[in-house]
């Protein structure tokens, strides 16, 4: 099928939710993508960060193919080795206690939100004590709990009343704020991206988490790190958390894991590690053998000498742009290859469509960045391909 038929086809079919680009993309290979009729992107995009080993990668396929021989799925009544396993690996390289699998971004942080709850509700018995605190300008997910929790009113339109309560949103980087919004005792968790993804590609500053960690344990409330965006080798680490020197109640992951196919989940410290037992909480598909066979193949790709190659490269991109010296970029942010490169005096959008027609799939992120999110096994030389296309268009500005 051509570009033009596979287009038509959805808007005639598909609930057009999506602003999408004018693409079809039928394949890939590395970080390059490639249409129906043959033409070339370089991809700084990987799926919004999911396809970390990049595209066609044999191992990765092959841990899928081996898998689906063997069995597909099972459901959460029985017991399989690459879901044990991928337990395994996942608890030793964050020092986190248990994990619990799910599906999606959104449905891992509902799963914290309800932990956070339990926690509380076993420690002083009333559900009084269930609110939790969020940022502002975060993102958290799109289901009707998470969407509250999100920390920007573009997302909480009227159309969708009544949202769940019980989230309070506050200015980051300041202590004050939540202090004032816990002083009543009913909260029972601050839940925080550490770069901000969605909002901009905002990092926090490491003294304001490290407070936040402090106050938390002060007063017996949970710390909930999304990790949805920047977990799973994206900044360097295989989590965020372990660059800001804190150890988190539970950090939520998804996007990257599976490099591609649909897996979440979150980790918990031994402090929650027994709090959601048997009938609290489940997933059918959560830790579905094929997706876990697939998170663990990424899982040992990204091993110590990628996690130093993702830091270099996102430093030699933030270098790069920076030294281009255009006055249309305000600056670069972000760590590993989550970077966010702030524009001035253009709409990041209207910029995005022109790398695409260039030839170079990007995205965007709050009202002023472009968001580079390439796969995290990208070459040099694809690297400075995408990058070329960049210097190209912002020079036309
Ligand atoms: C930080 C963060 N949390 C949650 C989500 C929601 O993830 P999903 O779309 O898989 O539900 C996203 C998605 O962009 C995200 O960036």
């Amino acid at each position: 099928m051509n570009s033009q038929n596979i287009k038509a086809l959805d808007s005639q079919h598909v609930m057009q939710t999506y602003a999408r680009f004018d693409a079809v993309i039928e394949r890939g290979e590395g970080a390059r993508l490639y249409t129906p009729e043959g033409r070339e992107y370089i991809d700084f995009t990987s799926g919004i960060g999911v396809n970390s080993v990049g595209y066609n990668n044999k191992k990765w396929a092959e841990a899928i193919y081996n898998q689906a021989q063997k069995l597909g799925h099972i459901s959460n009544l029985f017991y399989t080795e690459p879901y044990a396993r991928l337990a395994e690996t996942l608890t030793a390289r964050s020092g986190m206690k248990r994990v619990f699998f799910a599906n999606s971004g959104a449905e891992s942080n509902e799963g914290m939100i309800k932990l956070a709850r339990k926690y509380r509700y076993e420690l002083f018995g009333t559900y009084r004590t269930s609110n939790i605190i969020t940022l502002k300008n975060s993102f958290h997910g799109r289901t009707i709990a998470t969407l509250e929790a999100t920390g920007q009113e573009k997302f909480h339109p009227e159309d969708y009343f009544p949202y769940t309560n019980g989230f309070k949103h506050v200015q980051a980087g300041h202590m004050e704020a939540v202090e004032y919004a816990c002083a009543d005792g009913h909260t029972c968790a601050v839940l925080l991206e550490l770069i901000q993804g969605e909002g901009g590609v905002l990092p926090l500053p490491a003294s304001y988490v490290k407070e936040l960690r402090a106050f938390c344990d002060e007063l017996d409330m949970l710390l909930l790190v999304d990790e949805v965006q920047t977990g799973i080798g994206r900044t360097g680490t295989l989590f965020a958390y372990q660059q800001y020197d804190i150890m988190p109640d539970a950090v939520s992951f998804a996007k990257g894991i599976a490099g591609g196919l649909p897996m979440g989940g979150f980790l918990v410290s031994e402090k929650c590690g027994d709090t959601l037992r048997a009938g609290d909480h489940g997933a059918t598909f959560g830790g579905n053998p094929i997706a876990a066979a697939a998170a663990l193949e990424v899982l040992a790709q990204i091993d110590d000498s990628l996690l130093a190659k993702i830091s270099e490269n996102g430093e030699y991109i933030r270098r790069t742009v920076s030294g281009w010296g255009f006055p249309a970029v305000r600056e670069t942010r972000g760590l590993g290859l989550m970077i966010g490169v702030s524009i001035k005096g253009a709409q990041p959008k209207e910029l995005a469509v022109r790398c695409i027609e260039n030839g170079l799939l990007i995205l965007t992120a709050g009202s002023d960045a472009l968001r580079l999110l390439p796969p995290l096994t990208i070459t040099r030389e694809e690297i400075d391909a995408g990058l070329a296309i960049l210097k190209k268009v912002l020079e036309e500005l």
